[in-house]
């Protein structure tokens, strides 16, 4: 079945969603805690090991109503049937989006007719194998000699997903070094190779297509470094693909038993939990790739289930859109409390950006509403000394994710207590602000005379009244990480749902693939064509 069409903006809580947001500017997250002894238990989910409070946000039940009507609004329950039944509802690709059916312990998707379970067993299957054989010693380089150092390339959806996970399951990594190259630029490949023994290095060569331009001229690059040491005959052992394009694989010289299928139906930003995580797997063992797949399962079937009231990843969907429409925020901040997470924002990004950051409508008309949003942040305490200023005292309305794990993975009590007391204070500050009547009566107890402080005062009050969602975690697993993730993969899902996008292809990042060819093209050839006149003065400039 196909998406629903629905224009949200037809449907009757629109209206009243705007009315609602309105009277919102006449109270205060203080006031409607007065007003509510139970908010906090109104507002917050229990689920597995994560409390979610979503109560220090500006909103109100008659808000949260209508926006679960504006999802039924929106078929949100259909068209949950057809994402998890494999219905190919990435039209304009002309795909499924099953990246669920990759992590669930069996799946009765199909996609044209065809399981698809087996076929993804078969792959988990290749994947234990191989990182089994590698982390053991037992597969060896050409020299005899176990692996030491995994190189992943790969950008974008090949790239950002296995580095988040490598690096927030950082505690659970054995002793194989993982490296990425993404970036075309040759700083990037000089610096991983930098240091890197041919002998005991496995190169991952990722890429859905195997047509991106930066993973092949990266791959390449290292193809020849490596053969420049090694010899012809040794890329078999020593380089894997990742791919759905078979035939460009093999003609880069991978062998068959080295190659990881990938169907179509997984989206590259959504690819972590296929053979595209053999990064994962290779870094923290296969075990614990097992348990993130099965966390996303546990989040997939609570998303699938849960009435929408109780549905974590509905509940943080339809707050991005309450703020985004109805409230004007332009963006949201992601802060985790955990240096773990500290590429989690740069993977949302892409997750997010690349698929709500649409302007036509699933019935091919250009959106009159806003749609998508910018999706930023960086692990606290680090970022209160960087841009909480602007979140506290600044103008813009700035809705944040908390991110905060209960027990430390490691056993520094001083250490996570500073952590968590920043973690906490920083909503409470957030939402309270100080009163000129505050900063005042600080003064005074300090002593000091008001007449000669008149002109800070100002300063130091805090308007407050400033959104903050607190994720408490138990702790930082395999298990709870697959699930936070899948709960902000779905989040992405029913927003575009209702913001009636097709929120998995990506047809923005083309023109400017195209164009860089073009230019390439012309170096290449030493033919100018015509670009406007700042492109023109610039071209000439490099090339002079
Ligand atoms: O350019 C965008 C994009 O297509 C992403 O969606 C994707 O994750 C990335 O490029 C890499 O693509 P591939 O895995 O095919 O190399």
């Amino acid at each position: 079945m196909p998406l629903p069409q629905n224009n949200p903006e037809q449907s009757p809580s629109w209206a009243r969603l705007k009315t609602l947001a309105n009277t919102l500017n006449s109270t205060t997250l203080i006031e409607l805690f007065k007003n509510d002894a139970k908010r906090t238990s109104n507002m917050s989910i229990e689920w597995k090991d994560f409390y979610v409070d979503f109560s220090k946000n500006l909103i109100t039940e008659e808000a949260w109503n209508a926006l679960y009507e504006l999802a039924a609004y929106a078929d949100l329950d259909a068209a949950i049937n057809a994402y998890f039944n494999g219905d190919l509802i990435n039209e304009t690709e002309g795909r499924a989006v099953l990246h669920t059916a990759l992590r669930a312990a069996h799946s009765d998707a199909k996609v044209n007719g065809e399981e698809v379970n087996e076929e993804v067993a078969d792959v988990k299957r290749r994947i234990q194998a191989l990182s089994d054989a590698v982390i053991s010693g037992a597969k060896k380089g050409y020299t005899n000699k176990p692996f030491t150092d995994i190189v992943n390339i790969g950008i974008g959806g090949s790239d950002l997903g296995p580095v988040m996970v490598t690096e927030a399951l950082a505690h659970y990594k054995n002793h194989l070094k993982v490296h990425f190259m993404s970036n075309v630029d040759p700083d990037h490949s000089v610096e991983v190779l930098k240091g890197l023994n041919p002998e005991t290095t496995l190169f991952l060569v990722v890429s859905k297509s195997f047509g991106t331009q930066e993973t092949l001229m990266n791959a390449q690059t290292v193809r020849r470094w490596f053969v420049e040491k090694a010899s012809e005959e040794a890329i078999a052992a020593h380089f894997a693909a990742v791919s759905t394009n078979l035939t460009q694989t093999s003609s880069f010289g991978i062998s068959n038993d080295m190659v990881f299928p990938m169907a179509d139906w997984v989206g590259g930003r959504f690819s972590l939990w296929s053979a595209v995580g053999l990064s994962i797997a290779l870094s923290v063992g296969y075990e614990h790739f097992e348990a993130l797949l099965a966390g996303a399962a546990a989040m997939d079937q609570h998303f699938a289930e849960a009435p929408a009231a109780e549905n974590l990843p509905v509940k943080m969907a339809l707050l991005g859109i309450w703020y985004t429409n109805f409230m004007q925020a332009e963006t949201e901040a992601v802060i985790p409390y955990t240096q773990y997470l500290h590429r989690f924002s740069a993977y949302l990004q892409q997750a997010s950006m690349e698929s709500n950051g649409k302007s036509t409508s699933r019935s091919g008309k250009v959106v009159s509403y806003q749609t998508g949003s910018i999706v930023w942040g960086e692990p606290g305490t680090n970022s209160q000394h960087a841009f909480f200023q602007l979140i506290h005292q600044g103008t813009k309305l700035i809705p944040c994710d908390f991110i905060g794990f209960r027990t430390s993975l490691n056993k520094n009590q001083p250490h996570q207590d500073a952590l968590m007391a920043n973690f906490f204070a920083q909503t409470e500050a957030l939402m309270k602000g100080k009163t000129i009547e505050e900063v005042t009566a600080e003064f005074v107890e300090k002593g000091v005379e008001l007449k000669s402080v008149q002109y800070i005062i100002p300063h130091k009050v805090f308007a407050g009244n400033k959104p903050t969602t607190t994720f408490l975690i138990e702790s930082l697993t395999p298990y709870n990480l697959g699930a936070l993730i899948s709960a902000y993969e779905h989040k992405i899902f029913v927003q575009g749902v209702v913001w009636n996008v097709f929120s998995y292809d990506q047809w923005g990042v083309e023109l400017g693939k195209q164009l860089a060819n073009r230019i390439l093209a012309e170096w290449q050839n030493g033919t100018f064509a015509e670009h406007d006149q700042s492109t023109q003065a610039l071209l000439k400039r490099y090339k002079n």
